[in-house]
């Protein structure tokens, strides 16, 4: 218990320093340009630059939910099979009770992320909703095929001035739009938009699951309640498409920039020659195929076989238990 929690800790300190810098490239601040670099001026301004807590809350509760996602979903699948029926109930019951909390929440913190990112990067905001003209109010598309050649979209399917009022809470409220820089300061717009909608459907989702567990648990139903069970079981990947989503969204979206409005991702290439990079990627594809599909397979099984039968018997090693058990027990085992 002690271990996990000391992961938890590390993990989440891990996050704080790798979403500062991150953060750092998508709204710099604390600098200042000489000659073209950017000097360190304010180290606070820069750890706590704009877009650092939006990313930081969104990303810990993103983490979070994911996990809590796969707790569920596992629960779910014991319970169904009837096996470990008492440990599953205790999962089930920490799943909803984090989830309902967190799933809600995330909505929330997202409206107040995009809100901080279309005050520091409205291009980004405009190509995830493919907004093409400032001077109109913006309705949200729920889908659409944006053609960036012919600067307009097809096949839309829209809420008139859902984004208007979403962004600005006016109805005629009007938003920088994809025509107000030049095609090539533009980021890849079917990438960021769909990415867009996938992470919003799977968080809409979640939260609508979490809240339909916690109410199923207010009315005694939540064991009995088979199709929601059975639905629930399926859904343990959900979070990770969520997250990776999330960061298509966020990466690709401050294309073409790498520091955004200071250096451009194009002249941050280093000088590796084209075949090198292209060996090194193939690679990378190679070697991570192998391991996630290993690692799928893997938790897969471990989900499938549940506990055993040594680690759910009582620890070997009680606090306060006689050297003499603890010795027994090793021996056993
Ligand atoms: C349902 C409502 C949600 C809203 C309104 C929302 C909003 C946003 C926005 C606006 C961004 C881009 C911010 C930027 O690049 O400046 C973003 C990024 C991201 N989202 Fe969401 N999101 C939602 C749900 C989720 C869910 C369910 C997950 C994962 C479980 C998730 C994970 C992420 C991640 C990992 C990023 C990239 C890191 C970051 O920029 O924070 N989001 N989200």
């Amino acid at each position: 218990m002690l271990s996990a929690v000391v992961v938890a800790i590390g993990t989440a300190m891990s996050a704080f320093w790798i979403l500062s810098a991150n953060s750092w490239m998508h709204t710099p601040a604390g600098h200042e340009m000489r000659d073209g670099v950017a000097f360190p001026v304010d180290w606070w301004a820069i750890v706590f630059n704009p877009s650092f807590p939006y990313r930081i809350a969104h990303m810990l509760n993103a983490s979070y939910r994911t996990a809590g996602f796969v707790v569920l979903a596992v629960s779910c699948r014991y319970l169904l099979k009837g096996d470990h029926v008492e440990e599953a109930r205790i999962m089930l019951h920490m799943a909803i009770g984090l989830l309902v909390v967190l799933a809600p929440l995330q909505i929330l913190i997202g409206d107040l992320h995009g809100l901080n990112t279309l005050k520091h990067q409205p291009t980004k905001v405009a190509a995830m909703e493919a907004h093409w003209d400032s001077s109109k109010p913006d309705d949200f598309h729920i889908f659409a095929w944006p053609d960036a050649k012919a600067e307009k979209n097809h096949f839309e399917i829209s809420i008139p001035h859902g984004l208007s009022l979403i962004l600005t809470h006016q109805w005629n409220g009007l938003i920088p739009g994809l025509k107000d820089v030049p095609p090539n300061d533009r980021p890849p717009l079917v990438t960021v938009f769909f990415a867009f909608r996938i992470m919003i459907a799977i968080g809409f989702f979640m939260a609508a699951a979490a809240v339909f567990g916690a109410f199923l648990w207010w009315r005694g139903k939540l064991f009995e309640t088979r199709w929601y069970l059975l639905v629930m079981a399926q859904t343990w990947w959900m979070g990770f498409i969520a997250v990776i989503a999330g960061w298509v969204v966020t990466e690709s979206g401050r294309q073409p920039w790498l520091v955004q409005g200071i250096l451009r991702t194009a002249d941050a290439t280093s000088p590796v020659i084209g075949p090198a990079i292209a060996v090194i990627f193939a690679l990378f594809v190679v070697v991570y195929s192998i391991v996630f599909s290993a690692g799928i397979y893997f938790i897969n099984r471990l989900i499938v076989k549940g506990l055993d039968a040594a680690a759910a018997d009582e620890p070997a090693i009680l606090l306060g238990g006689t050297l003499a058990a603890a010795g027994k027990t090793t021996k056993g085992a």
